[in-house]
């Protein structure tokens, strides 16, 4: 399953938290010295590096690349309804504040209760909010996640997102998974004939390989790709390539490692030290940095840590140690 949001494997070695205990105090830094609307800033001096403050969805959306992923503001195994529903407001609200524009989300997040939180927190949306939501997986329990992407559910599920997201059409809707029951061009042409019913903006994927966007381009134009990648687990390298020779976006998820983290005592750190942040933001300072088409999306519960993540776009790694960072293989 390309899902898996539990908390167990915080055993394996040092948590997030432990590990954040050498670098919080650090990691703060950067929001000190940042103003609220953090986007923008100068560009690298280094030339090989992307440098793009901002990024077209389809050519006609643009977005800050740096996104936010509303899976973290469910209950515990992204199921239910928040404990403290009203801190999860609290934190859609201050990612809009601090200039994120893309928001991605899904309907299987809770299930509903991300995109109904969206809604209560941001609508009426400001202009230029693109909330890229999901439909294809099912969930019967919290932390079960079964593909359904048989066309009678992709048109409900487009409904379903439309009504409690309170938008007439969907900017970006991606495709969560593709159901090995079922042939993806069943489960894209059905999401065409909502797209041409003008239900949807654009279409993205998520969990493919290259052949299989090639295939659901036959079927409908696709503007972003959505699969699990970061500093540690590089298997998209090729997808993540596809996107860059045909334009794409490309969002990778669990960009700083999920519930896991990321491995201390490396380049990362090393890296994060030396800026007095945290190495969080030096993650997602090198995803930003990698390739132009790529907009991290990290989840978060916490106002502090979205700040904080936000802030990682001021970041601008030397390019020794973007080399010695990148040299981490997955
Ligand atoms: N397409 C797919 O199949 C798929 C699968 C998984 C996720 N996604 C999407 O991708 C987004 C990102 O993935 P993700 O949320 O699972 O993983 P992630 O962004 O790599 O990491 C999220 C985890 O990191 C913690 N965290 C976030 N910022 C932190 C910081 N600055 N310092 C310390 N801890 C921090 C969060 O806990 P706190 O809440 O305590 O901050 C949470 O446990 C999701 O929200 C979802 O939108 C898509």
């Amino acid at each position: 399953m390309h899902e898996k949001p539990s908390n167990s494997n915080k055993k394996q070695g040092v948590t997030r938290r432990t590990f954040l205990g050498t670098t919080l105090v650090t990691g703060a830094a950067l929001v000190a010295r940042g103003s609220d609307a953090i986007f923008g800033a100068e560009p690298s001096a280094s030339s090989n590096i992307a440098t793009n403050p901002t990024w077209k969805l389809g050519g006609d959306l643009t977005v800050n690349r740096l996104g936010f992923g509303a899976m973290r503001v469910t209950g515990e195994g992204i199921w239910g309804w928040p404990p403290d529903r009203g801190n999860a407001l609290k934190v859609l609200r201050r990612a809009v504040e601090l200039g994120v524009n893309l928001i991605d989300t899904a309907d299987a997040y809770g299930p509903e209760t991300s995109e109904l939180l969206i809604a209560e927190a941001l609508y009426p949306y400001p202009k230029g909010l693109v909330i890229a939501t999901k439909g294809g997986l099912t969930r019967p329990g919290p932390g079960e996640w079964v593909p359904d992407g048989s066309p009678q559910h992709l048109k409900q599920a487009v409904d379903g997102s439309l009504k409690r997201l309170r938008l007439e059409r969907i900017d970006v809707y991606q495709l969560h998974r593709i159901d090995p029951k079922v042939p993806i061009e069943e489960s894209l042409g059905a999401i065409k004939e909502m797209k041409d019913a003008g239900k949807i903006r654009h279409v993205g994927l998520s969990n493919v390989e290259p052949e299989e966007i090639e295939r659901a381009r036959k079927i409908v134009p696709i503007v972003s790709v959505q699969n699990r990648y970061n500093i540690e687990d590089r298997k998209s390298e090729n997808a993540l390539a596809y996107c860059e020779k045909n334009a794409l976006g490309f969002l990778p998820w669990f960009p700083i490692g999920g519930t896991r983290g990321l491995k201390p005592e490396n380049a990362l750190n090393a890296a994060a030290k030396a800026h007095g942040v945290s190495v969080f933001q030096v993650a997602l300072a090198w995803l930003l940095e990698r390739s132009p088409v790529i907009l991290p999306i990290p989840g978060t519960s916490s106002v502090a840590h979205l700040e904080e993540n936000v802030a990682a776009t001021k970041l601008k790694l030397a390019p020794e140690e973007w080399k010695a960072i990148n040299a981490l293989a997955g």
